[in-house]
């Protein structure tokens, strides 16, 4: 097997949901000064999906793009990372495997892991493509994330789904060998099977997040990573965008170089576009911050950049990825500014509706109305089936 392959992320599309409630409509309702969302989290709007949205609608819309740009026959692998999946059994890359009509010698399996699932995809992709160069994998990261209304966790909501297609000779980004881990049994955030919203100590999972940082970096190093002066940026998970500059001061400190305020700007301030209108997207948010950065106006052919994925429960990873020569041809800007755009604001009355609502259990035909402006729908329930189609 060659060694000397280079592997990484060949294409990357995200798409998000049809709604957005705006901080500002937040706090008229809640009476929270505007500037603790927009200054203290970093936050301006979270993406709502509509009554016929969710993970699978959001992955199939993702990743539709790359399959129509490469043609599909190279993909043998679809991963789905989630923590909002709609089954216990049946993978939601399956629906996706037929909206987006691959051809049926395709694995497809969902992996979880909080926000961390997506990287573990990705790590696993590169094995794959190294034992096959000739072989493409889908990675898609799709979640809605919510917490109960009127509690500190509901203005970090958000949804939004990252497809990735790994492959060798790679357009975009090609990852380096070494990836620093770190795992620990903390009860920062969790949602138990009977919850559709999730459960938060909220200063302990920012606390279980930075010493996350740190365990990662640490065993990035002992790997044999780059050194920090290497790297030209920093993508962070982003549960909230003020998150990431609260790591990357951790970051600096755990190296022991101190915390100049404009250099943390500098480092970051290219990545935090889409994370801070869309929301946290659990999984998906670390690759929106990555394709933030590459679609932003600076140059990064040949820099190194540093990935950071942390998932609550808690599992972390530090690795880094190398910027290819010719990426900004074969980015997605304009269809990304459009899907955050065209997204239409709605008012609190409305959000809250929609958060109330479930689907109904009762096995009954319930069809729900057509209000997405993506190009997959969920028509409805059936006898306990999910129903999707083409919108
Ligand atoms: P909170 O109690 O609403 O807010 O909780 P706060 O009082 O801590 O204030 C937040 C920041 O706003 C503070 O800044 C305040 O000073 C500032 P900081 O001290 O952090 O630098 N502030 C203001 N700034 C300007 N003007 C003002 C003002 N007022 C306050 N008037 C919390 C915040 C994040 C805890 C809450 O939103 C929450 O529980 N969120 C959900 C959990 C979360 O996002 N945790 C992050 C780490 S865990 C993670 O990333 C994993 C996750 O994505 C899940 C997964 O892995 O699946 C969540």
């Amino acid at each position: 097997m060659p060694t000397d392959l280079a592997l990484g992320i060949h294409d990357l599309s995200f798409s998000t949901t049809s709604l957005a409630l705006s901080h500002d409509e937040l706090s008229r309702h809640n009476g929270t000064d505007l500037a603790k969302y927009h200054r203290g989290i970093g936050q301006r709007a979270m993406s709502v999906p509509t009554a016929d949205e969710d993970i699978v609608t959001m992955a199939a819309a993702a990743a539709a793009p790359i399959v129509r740009r490469h043609g599909a026959d190279r993909i043998r692998t679809l991963v789905l990372a989630t923590e909002t999946s709609v089954d216990q059994s049946k993978a939601a890359g399956i629906y996706v495997h037929k909206l987006l009509g691959l051809h049926p010698h395709v694995r497809v399996v969902e992996v979880k892991q909080a926000c961390y699932g997506a990287t573990a995809g990705l790590q696993f992709a590169t094995a794959l493509v190294h034992r096959d160069p000739d072989q493409q994998v889908l990675v898609i990261a799709s979640d809605v994330s919510r917490y109960d209304l009127d509690s500190p966790g509901e203005a970090t909501q958000g949804a939004a789904a990252t497809a990735l297609l790994v492959s060798a000779d790679p357009a975009l980004v090609e990852l380096d060998r070494p990836s620093g881990l770190f795992t620990t049994d903390v009860m920062d955030f969790w949602r138990p099977n009977y919850r559709s919203t999730a459960l938060v100590n909220g200063k302990e999972s920012v606390a279980a997040y930075l010493e996350a940082v740190e365990g990662a970096w640490r065993d990035y190093s002992a790997q044999g990573g780059l050194p920090l002066e290497e790297f030209r940026a920093f993508c962070y998970h982003q549960p909230y965008t003020r998150m990431a500059f609260k790591a990357h001061r951790q970051l600096l400190e755990t190296c022991g170089v101190p915390a100049d305020e404009a250099a943390v700007e500098r480092a970051l301030a290219a990545t935090t576009a889409y994370n801070e209108t869309v929301g946290n997207s659990y999984t998906a948010s670390l690759y929106l911050a990555l394709a933030a950065l590459l679609e932003s106006e600076h140059d990064l052919t040949g820099q190194a950049l540093g990935l950071f994925s942390y998932g609550s429960g808690s599992v972390a990873e530090f690795f880094a990825g190398r910027v290819r020569p010719g990426y900004q041809e074969h980015l997605r800007r304009d269809a990304h500014r459009e899907a955050v755009d065209r997204r239409r604001a709605i008012d609190y009355g409305t959000y809250r509706e929609l958060h109330e609502r479930t689907l109904p259990t009762d096995g009954g035909r319930h069809d729900l109305p057509h209000q997405t402006q993506g190009p997959f729908r969920l028509a409805g329930v059936r006898d306990h089936q999910r129903v999707y189609e083409a919108a």
